[in-house]
């Protein structure tokens, strides 16, 4: 019984903790494929705002931009990927409509988006999630890749196989 409980307190603690002890979450960009089924599965248009929060090298805001003419923002805690996010954008020819931002996703403001994309964990979509649902405007999409959000159930979800490995992908659409 005491054992479980430090165990719980311990990974309180870490969950608390993981970004300043340097466990965040890192890079790992989403096949092109899959982030095509992504903002399909969001029904983007040239009217959307996307926001990727964790945008890695900006792929997923970029080809909102590119194939959808929608706005992109992307936030990512890394400055490293937030200058080479920012070059993608360039060369893609979408830097106007994208913008890159060194920020971290769980105090900078997404309350003008109406795409979400993530691409995270489970822990960090459990703690975005309060906000998801009080800060974006009804009818906001949320798309997450691999991990979903527990009890709270997607509205859709697609399962692409790239390479052999299986994606999940989940959409949410807020006040639904
Ligand atoms: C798995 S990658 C996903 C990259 C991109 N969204 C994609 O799907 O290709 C997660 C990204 O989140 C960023 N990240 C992790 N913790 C963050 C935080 N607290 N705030 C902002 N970005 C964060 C990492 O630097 C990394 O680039």
């Amino acid at each position: 019984m005491l054992w479980t409980a430090a165990l719980a307190a311990a990974a309180l603690l870490l969950s608390a903790c993981g970004p300043m002890l340097g466990l965040d979450v890192p890079f790992r960009g989403t096949p092109p494929a899959v982030v095509d089924a992504m903002l399909r599965l969001a029904e983007v248009t040239p009217t959307d705002v996307v926001y990727d929060l964790g945008s890695g090298d900006g792929r997923i805001p970029i080809a909102a931009a590119r194939t959808y003419g929608a706005r992109g923002v992307g936030y990512d805690i890394d400055p490293h990927m937030v200058s080479v996010s920012r070059e993608n954008a360039k060369r893609a020819g979408v830097a106007v409509r994208v913008r890159f931002e060194v920020q971290d996703i769980f105090t900078a403001s997404f309350a003008d988006a109406t795409v979400v994309a993530l691409h995270l964990s489970p822990e960090f979509n459990l703690r975005l999630r309060p906000r998801l649902q009080r800060e974006l405007k009804p009818g906001s999409r949320i798309v997450s890749q691999r991990h979903d959000m527990a009890d709270w159930r997607p509205v859709r979800q697609i399962d692409l196989t790239v390479d052999g490995v299986v994606h999940p992908v989940y959409l949410w659409i807020v006040g639904r």
